[in-house]
């Protein structure tokens, strides 16, 4: 595993690529002052499900399991932070993806979640098989259709 103690800092990190930035605002915070939980948690999810609809091309996935999250840092107002996930097995229904999140500022890693899996799901909300076995670092999973009418056929 990466080094991302000290001054210890790359652009990657275990084949993680840090797309999404976020800077720590006051609604950010717990009563401790510091960076909350839950707001991270709600970052941490939507990227996945973003990530999980790139990958599966299915823009209904939906969160089944977050495993244990160790909290190895905290960040402050006004810290930026950066998320990144990457696919770590494609089951039939389902992707499996680890996250790291770092704080910029302190270049101290805040946190680490092994396991995050999604399951691709039909319109009933049945697991549905998504055909997929290796990551696509381009856009030609996007699903077609538009998720709100599922009818507009789109580019
Ligand atoms: C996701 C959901 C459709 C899966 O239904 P299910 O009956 O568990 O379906 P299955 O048993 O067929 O499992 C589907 C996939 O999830 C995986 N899975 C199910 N339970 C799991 C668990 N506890 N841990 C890890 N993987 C699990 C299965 O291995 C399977 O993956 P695969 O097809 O790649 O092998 C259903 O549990 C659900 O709707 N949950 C609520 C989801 C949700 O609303 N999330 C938002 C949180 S508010």
């Amino acid at each position: 595993m990466a080094e991302t103690a000290g001054t210890e800092w790359h652009w990657s990190e275990d084949g993680i690529n840090f797309h999404t930035r976020k800077w720590v605002k006051p609604e950010d915070l717990n009563a401790n002052g510091s960076l909350f939980g839950g707001s991270l948690l709600r970052w941490i999810d939507e990227e996945a499900a973003i990530y999980a609809i790139i990958q599966l091309g299915n823009y209904r996935v939906v969160t089944k399991l977050i495993s244990e999250i160790n909290f190895e840092a905290s960040a402050l107002q006004g810290d930026l932070i950066e998320m990144g996930l990457t696919a770590t097995h494609f089951g039939r229904t389902s992707l499996t993806m680890r996250a790291v999140v770092r704080n910029m500022i302190t270049r101290r890693r805040i946190l680490t979640i092994e396991r995050i899996i999604f399951v691709s799901v039909d319109e009933n909300g049945r697991p549905m098989p998504h055909g997929y076995s290796d990551i696509t670092y381009d856009r030609d999973r996007m699903p077609r259709e538009h998720p709100k009418t599922d009818s507009v056929r789109l580019p």
